[in-house]
């Protein structure tokens, strides 16, 4: 039994997370000023555009918007099916893989700008795999971004105490930070060597915690990334055009006059205020049933990882346009309840892949957040598994005593865990 976690979930009170839910689903976080819902309206608008060739789409790319994959079950969510899932690929070289930036990595653009109008003039087709030796691909399933600002807020003490064995976790979980490249310090100081298997923080690293991974420790970063890999628009921080194989741009294809596309961050910042900005979805009365799915939640330790709650820090700073940044008073000082230590964790050679990201090993994921699950249609990294249950039965490694339990469930217990997995 898993005395403290279960001690905290029952004195704080479900309906103190109402504070920090969107009053519907793909909203603003409660409690926005109209300053920042205004930023918000702007950058949903910015989220769902589909960018164009003179705004510096591809010349590959996957899709024109955010959106185009983030969308279930408003713009932000998850994606529905798996049509859209992205191929990573990497070079194997003697159990090194290496992402294959030079050969158009990391991952698949599957589209070109010559199936757009206006795109006439470039003569490249999407990408497929380069026929190299040692060639391997990790499939991504796109995740939801709902409550992102609150995570972004969370600081990395509270990530680090989760870390590790505790008595209050059952034999074999563990977990462990993704400590993180902070991108906007690394441009500063570009001497710095990082080494991705400490333990403790040095540098300018963060806790990651975003990604399938935790490979990203800021929100900023994972908007800038996805923008220039998924939709080809280069950045101030991501300035590299994306070609089938990593070729050169061929004549007829750079049709954006500005370079970097994306000159100032201008529409980086907007689609950053609509990720920071966007609530967690909300929550359902617990019922009895819930009540009941609850206490077996915990008890047979998926709460060990699934952690019910954490910690915003007191300020959290938003950028914005020009360089200034704006406290959001809306993101500080919340407890919030993302059902994730947001560490990754060893999951078993059944939900391996071929990628390392950090410290995140091909066995090694995070733990992925439980709050909104009930409006996912896929589940699991490469959106695999059709139902909670079957994700949950995949779960092996650290969770595999935790699995165990579960499958010595009666059919009524089972049912009452997913209840209260699907108010949350
Ligand atoms: C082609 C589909 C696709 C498009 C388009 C796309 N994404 Fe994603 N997104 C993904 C996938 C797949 C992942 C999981 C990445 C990983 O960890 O491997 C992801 C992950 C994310 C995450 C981290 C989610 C988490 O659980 O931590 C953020 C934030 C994000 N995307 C933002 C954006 C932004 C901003 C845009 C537009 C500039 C965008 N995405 C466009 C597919 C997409
Ligand atoms: C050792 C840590 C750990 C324990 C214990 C654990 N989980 Fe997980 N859980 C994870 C990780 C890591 C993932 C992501 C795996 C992946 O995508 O490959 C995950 C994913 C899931 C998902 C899929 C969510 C989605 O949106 O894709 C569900 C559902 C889930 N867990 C339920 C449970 C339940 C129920 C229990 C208890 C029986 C449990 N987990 C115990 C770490 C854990």
């Amino acid at each position: 039994m898993n005395k403290h976690t279960f001690l905290a979930a029952a004195v704080l009170a479900t309906s103190a997370f109402a504070q920090t839910t969107a009053n519907y689903p793909g909203g603003p976080v409660k409690g926005v000023t109209p300053f920042e819902q205004n930023l918000f309206d702007i950058g949903k608008a910015a989220y769902e555009h589909d960018f164009t060739i003179a705004q510096g789409l591809g010349p590959t790319f996957n899709k024109p918007s955010c959106a185009g994959c983030h969308f279930l079950p408003a713009t932000g969510g998850s994606e529905s099916g798996t049509a859209n899932n992205v191929t990573h690929f990497m070079i194997n070289n003697q159990g090194n893989f290496m992402p294959a930036l030079e050969f158009g990595g990391p991952v698949l653009q599957l589209r070109s700008i010559a199936e757009l109008p206006g795109g006439e003039t470039c003569s490249i087709v999407g990408e497929t795999l380069p026929p190299l030796p040692g060639v391997t691909t990790s499939i991504r399933h796109t995740p939801p971004v709902f409550g992102f600002g609150l995570l972004d807020a969370v600081r990395d003490e509270e990530i680090v105490e989760y870390q590790g064995k505790k008595p209050w976790k059952l034999p074999g979980v563990a977990g462990q930070v993704n400590w993180a490249i902070e991108m906007e310090s690394l441009v500063r100081l570009q001497a710095f060597t990082f080494d991705p298997t400490r333990k403790q923080p040095a540098g300018p690293v963060r806790a990651g915690r975003f990604g399938w991974k935790s490979q990203t420790g800021t929100l900023y970063q994972f908007t800038e990334e996805p923008f220039n890999i998924e939709l080809g628009v280069t950045t101030p921080f991501f300035p590299r055009e994306f070609t089938p194989n990593g070729g050169p741009v061929p004549a007829g294809c750079g049709l954006a006059s500005a370079q970097p596309n994306d000159t100032n961050s201008v529409e980086s910042i907007k689609l950053m205020h609509f990720q920071a900005l966007v609530g967690p979805l909300p929550r359902q009365q617990l019922t009895p049933k819930a009540l009941a799915g609850r206490v077996i939640f915990h008890a047979i330790g998926c709460a060990d990882c699934h952690r019910p709650h954490m910690k915003t820090t007191k300020d959290y700073y938003m950028p914005l346009q020009g360089g200034a940044a704006h406290r959001v008073e809306a993101l500080s000082n919340k407890t919030i309840a993302p059902y994730s230590d947001l560490l990754v964790h060893d999951m078993g050679p059944g939900l391996e892949d071929g990628r390392v990201m950090g410290r995140a090993g091909p066995r090694f994921w995070r733990t992925t957040p439980l709050w909104g699950a009930r409006f996912k249609d896929r589940f699991l990294h490469d959106g695999s598994a059709l139902t909670l249950d079957e994700a949950t039965e995949r779960h092996g490694g650290e969770a595999q005593l935790s699995t165990d339990l579960y499958n010595a469930l009666t059919p009524a217990q089972e049912e009452a865990l997913f209840e209260f997995i699907n108010s949350l």
